[in-house]
C-alpha cells in the first residue's frame, strides 16, 4: 500500500492517504512537545518505538474484541489504519492521581482513587485542550449522548484491558488519553496512539516514570525508558 497525499500533520504524527478511500497510512515522527507545543525537541527513534508499541497495544485490543482503527504495521514508522473522522474529544481515565488533577485538585500524586476517574476535553489548540463535561460535549456538537453512551463502554473496556497487560509487564498504567473516531459505516472506533506519550506509565517496583513526564518534567532517559516498555511488551506478546 503506497502513501498518496498528506491529509493531516500532528504534533508526533502525519496522516496520509492510500489507493483505499478508507484506508490511511500514519506515520510516527521523532518530534515530542508539551504545555500545548510551548515545549518542543525532537528525540531521535521516539517514532520508531511508538510505534511499535502502539502495534502490540492495538494487537492486544482487537484481539480482546474491541473495535479499533488498527490495520497493520507497514514499516519501523508506518501503520495501516481504517480512515475515521476524529471525534474532537480526548478521554482521559485515571487509576491513580497524578499530573494535572493532582496539581488542580492538590492531591499528592500517586494516590489510589476509590473509583477510576473519566474527564473529556475538548480537542482544541487555540483553547488548550479545555476540560469539559458530557454536556459541554454535546453542546459544542463533539458527539451525542448516545455516542458518549459507547465511547465510556468503551474506555471501560479498554482501560481494563491494558491495566491487566501493564500489569503483566510489572507497569503501573496510572492514567491515558484516548481518542475515538467515527468511521465510514459512522461506527465509533478507537483511533490515535497509545503509547508513553499518552500515557503515564510507572514501574511498578521501583515507580520510576517509564513515560513522556521525562521529557515534560526534564528527567531525562527518555528513549531508555521507552525502549524498556517496548522490551516489556515484546516478551508479553511472545507469552500470549
Ligand atoms: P494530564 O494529567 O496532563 O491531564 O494527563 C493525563 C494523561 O493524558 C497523561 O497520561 C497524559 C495524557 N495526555 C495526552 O496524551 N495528551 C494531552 O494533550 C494531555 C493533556 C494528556
Amino acid at each position: 500500500m503506497d502513501k498518496k497525499d498528506l491529509l493531516y500533520t500532528g504534533k508526533a504524527k502525519a496522516v496520509y492517504s492510500t489507493d483505499d478511500p478508507n484506508l490511511v497510512i500514519i506515520h510516527y515522527n521523532d518530534d515530542a512537545t508539551a504545555g500545548n507545543g510551548e515545549k518542543h525537541d525532537v528525540i531521535d527513534n521516539k517514532g520508531i518505538l511508538n510505534n511499535q508499541i502502539t502495534t502490540i497495544i492495538y494487537q492486544a485490543l482487537n484481539e480482546a474484541g474491541i473495535a479499533t482503527h488498527y490495520r497493520e504495521t507497514l514499516n519501523e514508522r508506518e501503520q495501516l489504519c481504517e480512515k475515521v473522522e476524529i471525534i474532537p474529544l480526548e478521554v482521559i481515565v485515571r487509576n491513580r492521581i497524578a499530573g494535572s488533577m493532582a496539581k488542580r485538585l492538590g492531591i499528592e500524586e500517586g494516590t489510589l482513587p476509590p473509583n477510576v476517574i473519566y474527564e473529556l476535553c475538548y480537542k482544541n489548540d487555540a483553547l488548550g485542550d479545555p476540560l469539559i463535561n458530557d454536556d459541554h460535549a454535546v453542546t459544542l456538537g463533539a458527539a451525542s449522548y448516545e455516542e458518549l453512551d459507547v465511547v465510556y463502554e468503551m474506555t471501560d473496556k479498554i482501560n481494563q484491558t491494558l491495566d491487566n497487560l501493564f500489569a503483566d509487564c510489572s507497569i503501573i498504567l496510572v492514567d491515558f488519553k484516548i481518542e475515538f473516531g467515527r468511521n465510514a459505516q459512522g461506527n465509533i472506533v478507537l483511533a490515535d496512539e497509545i503509547s508513553p506519550d499518552t500515557c503515564r506509565l510507572w514501574d511498578a517496583d521501583t515507580q520510576e516514570k517509564l513515560d513522556k513526564d521525562r521529557f515534560r518534567r526534564d528527567l531525562g532517559g527518555l528513549t531508555n525508558a521507552y525502549q524498556d516498555v517496548l522490551e516489556r511488551l515484546q516478551a508479553w506478546s511472545e507469552m500470549a
